[in-house]
This record gives C-alpha cells, sequence and structure tokens, in this order.
C-alpha cells in the first residue's frame, strides 16, 4: 500500500504549529479541544464547516446514568449485554463511571437537554433497561450538542479552528514518531504542513463506504484510512451497526429515523399490518442487530413500515418535530400514515484501535470518537452510548498529555518527506471537482451488496478480492474527492477481509454460512495492520 495519497514536495509547503493538533470536530473533537485548551495551544483542522459532523445528525440522545432510578452498573450491564460478549469490562466501567461527569461539563458549556418540571427528561432506546437518553429539541440532540462547542470554540483564543482543511496523511520523523498532518487548503488548493507535540484523529466514521447510510456525505473514513497507512493497527473492523430505520423512499436520502420513535412506542409492521417483532424478546426494542436482520427478512416478503400512531399525535409533535417535519417535506404524515424504512449503514464499532486514553499503536497519535476503537461498544453498539463515548475518552485523552506531551515542538525539518522530494506543494486539479464517481459507485454497491447486512464466504472473497484489485489500478488523485474515494477503498477492504476472517456470527457481523455465535474461538478482537491487512487476533481483555 502507498505511503502517502498524493506525492507532495517538502520543500516550499506552508507550515503551521501548535501543541495539540484535533482532526475533526464532532463532539469527541470539539470537547477534547475544549478541555485541552486550558493548557495548551490547539488547532482544530476540519474538511466541511465545523458544524458539520456526524455528531450533528444524532437525533436520540446521550445515554448516561443520571436518573435517579438509574445507575451506572445498570448501564455497564446494558452495553456488555448488547456488546455480545466483545465489549471490554474495563473501559465500559470507565464509560459509565466517568460520562456522568462529562455530560455535566457539557451541559456547563451550554449544551441545553430537554427538561420536564425541571428536571432532565430521559427517553427510552432499544436494549436499555431504564429510561437513560438525554435528547435536546425532540430530536435534535446532536445538532444542539454542536451548537453549544462550536461557539465555545469560536471564543476560545487557545483553539484555532480551520475549516475547509482535508487531512491527506500524516506526518512522522525518524523516531517513527507523529509530528503532524499534511493537509489540503480547500480554498485554494495550496499543500499546508501542520506540526504538533500530539495528534487527534476524531474523525468520525465511514457510512460512506455502503450505498445506504444515515451518515452525512463527509462520513468517508479518513481517520482510519490515514492511520492504517501511517502503520497504525486497525480493530474490530468486521463489526458495522445498521440502524433498523431509515427513511426508505425513492431518490431520497435514507434518512435517520431515531430508535427513540420505537422507544416511545411506534410498532415495525409488514405490508399486512402484521406486528412482526412482536414474539422476538424485546420486541422492537431489541437489540439492534436483531431489528436490523428482522426487518431485512421481513423485506424478502415485502415493504416494512413503522408505525408511529400508538405514540399518540401530541406525542409525536413533542418528541420528533425534525422527524415529523422531514417525513412531511417526502409526502408523508406520521400522524396518520406508516412509513416506509429500511436498515441502513449507520455506526462503526471497529476503528483505530486505542486504549482507555486515547493511545494507539502510533507514538503521540491519539484517537477518539467514531473513528477509534477501545473495546467500549463489543460488537454491536449499545444505542446512544457513542455520544458519552466521544466525551469520555476525549477527555481521557486530555489527562494523558497532560503528563506525556513533549517539550518541545516539532520542527518542519525533521519531519520525513517523501523520497525524492520530487512532488508538488498543491493539488495539481480543481480542489472541489468531482473525482471517478464510478469507482466510488462501485465500491458502495459492492459493500452493500457483499459485505453488508447478510455475509457468506463466497461474496466476502468477491469483495475483497474487487476491492484489492480496483485499489492496485493507477487511482487518480487530483481532488480532495478523489482522495476520500481512495480512503473508501482503503477502509472497504479492510472491513472485507476482517469478516471474511471472522467465521461466525456476532452483533453487527452476521454470517449466513456461520450463523451462530461461537466464542470458543472467536471471542476475541481481530487487529489489522498495513501490511496486506493481514488478520490477528488479541483478547478480549479486563484490564488496559
Ligand atoms: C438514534 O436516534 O436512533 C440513533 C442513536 C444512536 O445511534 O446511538
Amino acid at each position: 500500500m502507498r505511503r502517502y495519497l498524493y506525492s507532495w514536495s517538502k520543500s516550499g509547503i506552508k507550515v503551521f504549529d501548535s501543541d495539540v493538533l484535533i482532526l475533526g470536530s464532532g463532539i469527541a473533537g470539539l470537547y477534547t479541544a475544549i478541555k485541552a485548551s486550558e493548557q495548551f495551544q490547539i488547532t482544530v483542522l476540519t474538511k466541511k464547516t465545523l458544524e458539520e459532523s456526524n455528531t450533528g445528525h444524532a437525533q436520540g440522545g446521550i445515554a448516561v446514568a443520571l436518573d435517579e432510578e438509574d445507575s451506572p452498573t445498570l448501564h455497564f450491564e446494558d452495553t456488555l449485554k448488547a456488546g455480545a460478549g466483545l465489549c471490554d469490562p474495563f473501559v465500559v466501567r470507565i464509560l459509565v463511571e466517568e460520562g456522568p461527569t462529562c455530560v455535566e461539563e457539557l451541559m456547563d458549556m451550554g449544551a441545553q437537554f430537554d427538561r420536564q418540571n425541571g428536571a432532565l427528561a430521559f427517553t427510552r432506546e432499544a436494549a436499555h433497561s431504564q429510561r437513560r437518553i438525554l435528547h435536546a429539541q425532540g430530536d435534535a440532540t446532536g445538532w444542539e450538542i454542536e451548537r453549544a462547542l462550536v461557539a465555545k470554540v469560536k471564543e476560545n483564543p487557545m483553539v484555532n479552528a480551520l475549516e475547509g482543511r482535508f487531512v491527506v496523511d500524516l506526518l512522522e520523523n525518524h523516531a517513527g514518531e507523529i509530528v503532524g498532518a499534511l493537509v489540503v487548503n480547500e480554498e485554494t488548493g495550496e499543500l499546508e504542513g501542520h506540526l504538533a507535540k500530539a495528534v487527534v484523529l476524531s474523525t468520525g466514521g465511514l457510512g460512506q463506504v455502503y450505498r445506504f447510510t444515515t451518515n452525512p456525505s463527509v462520513a468517508t473514513g479518513d481517520g482510519m484510512a490515514i492511520a492504517i497507512r501511517a502503520g497504525a493497527d486497525l480493530m474490530d473492523m468486521e463489526f458495522v451497526q445498521f440502524h433498523p430505520t431509515a427513511l426508505l423512499i425513492p431518490k431520497a436520502p435514507r434518512f435517520l429515523i431515531s430508535e427513540a420513535v420505537r422507544g416511545e412506542g411506534a410498532h415495525l409492521i409488514n405490508a399486512l399490518g402484521v406486528r412482526f417483532m412482536e414474539n422476538v424478546p424485546g420486541k422492537e426494542l431489541a437489540p439492534r442487530d436483531i431489528v436490523a436482520r428482522a426487518i431485512w427478512q421481513e423485506m424478502n416478503q415485502g415493504s416494512v413500515f413503522l408505525d408511529f400512531r400508538p405514540i399518540g399525535k401530541e406525542r409525536i409533535l413533542e418528541r420528533f418535530p425534525t422527524i415529523y417535519q422531514t417525513c412531511l417535506n417526502y409526502g408523508i404524515d406520521v400522524l396518520t400514515t406508516p412509513l416506509p424504512i429500511a436498515p441502513a449503514a449507520h455506526y462503526m464499532m471497529g476503528g483505530i484501535a486505542t486504549n482507555s486514553f486515547g493511545e494507539t499503536s502510533l507514538p503521540h497519535l491519539y484517537a477518539a470518537g467514531e473513528c477509534a476503537c477501545n473495546g467500549v461498544h463489543g460488537a454491536n453498539r449499545l444505542a446512544s452510548n457513542s455520544l458519552l463515548d466521544g466525551l469520555v475518552f476525549g477527555a481521557r485523552i486530555v489527562e494523558e498529555i497532560r503528563n506525556k506531551l513533549k517539550a518541545k515542538r516539532p520542527t518542519w525539518e525533521e519531519v520525513l518527506g517523501p523520497e525524492g522530494n520530487l512532488g508538488s506543494t498543491r493539488i495539481n486539479g480543481s480542489v472541489k471537482q468531482l473525482g471517478d464517481r464510478g469507482l466510488r459507485n462501485r465500491i458502495q454497491d459492492l459493500m452493500w451488496s457483499r459485505v453488508g447486512i447478510l455475509r457468506d464466504e463466497a461474496g466476502l472473497e468477491k469483495a475483497t478480492e474487487l476491492l484489492k484489485a480496483w485499489g492496485r489500478d493507477d487511482l487518480s488523485m487530483h481532488s480532495v474527492d478523489d482522495f476520500e474515494t481512495a480512503n473508501l477503498l482503503t477502509v472497504g477492504e479492510v472491513i472485507a477481509k476482517a469478516a471474511l476472517e471472522r467465521k461466525e456470527s456476532r452483533g453487527g457481523h452476521f454470517r449466513s454460512d456461520y450463523p451462530s455465535r461461537l466464542d470458543e474461538p472467536w471471542q476475541k478482537h481481530s487487529l489489522q495492520n498495513k501490511e496486506g491487512y493481514h488478520v490477528r487476533y488479541v483478547p478480549v481483555s479486563g484490564t488496559d
């Protein structure tokens, strides 16, 4: 695999530096930036606007044991159960115990959650034994969190937040330490070198590797791809979560229909009006992977619908104003009419392997949020645990770098450049032009049909073979769109290979040729690095 996506030149590039470089502007990136800015000079880079991230699109909310009837222990048990034997109990304990303080801090930063009679209001989602999901403006939780964090960042003189910066690759020194990132300024097409004593990847997920996803267009797996190119390990990449309910209307994007809708009482029905989850334990609130597969199977017989009507008109309008309005814009009034839905790729449980302080396998490189994997979500993330994950493990990175940050900032001289130094200092095409959309479409279709909700040996073998071949062809690299497509190809191949090797079914990974969960020998994490994405395994651990 190539080390750098783009042939660049070390001489003539504009260089910037700070103490900590944070890549990505979702909840993990911005919360980490704000906390780290108490002590350090921070640069945040984001490829579109600060507000545009998976976080902003989160509807349901943030799970946290703050209700008096709830406890971190109950939250711990629910998370482990949903994770299907692959959660690391040690990190889950950290998540549920440190989560309440982080959420209180988030509220101090300005995030306002819905209240009832002055007290925080909690809803329920699948596989939660308690009502423990905080939400904002009904179903606009992510937007509210982004609004508050972006406002805080903008008023903070210690944080330099730059929009329209696409990170091409990580930079290292002769000692193999990560010292910064090679970045494209999307306005000018110029390459920039951003140096720092520590680099934090918080670039979010990779839903765009699939034909159908609830994720926004920015979710192209960039952080995971640049990390593996630089030599970092990726973990548990076979575990992709498919959300059971996304809007299914021809030509419309698969808009997320929050699980909280089922949490408030909506029913899943088939074309005959039969409530097909009624006899499954947990009914509509069974773990996500189970509900998604049940819908997928039901769709073989015909359409599937989410019937909001059991919730009642007043409650629908109060709790789900965004969903109600969006569906109405597509011509469906959920107050009166069941909504056609289908599963869609939603969340990556795997990612850049880290310990509980966000340290990756590369020195001075940290990762938090969806692009990271510390074992907290196991094989199937408990709904609404991801925003909490971004907060808790972002905060722990700050704790770690307080103790570990190098005394001196790296210099441009010590950056290891590409051999020959014959490349360019700017993109040689138009930065904004669309790249090979034919290739991107082929990747998305292949991933959806062969590496999706149901997988088998033949399909996975075909997928790995094709993805490898497409990656070997000379990919043209003229625009950010090309870089994203190359990243999709990388993460797609990594997922397909991990899925091919795991010969069992567990959580988000379902093999129709190996339909059972087999703890012996498969209760273990997969790890892959750039050496052919070869899969090795490490035990699920109780310690760091
Ligand atoms: C949802 O609202 O259903 C999404 C919540 C999540 O993915 O955690």
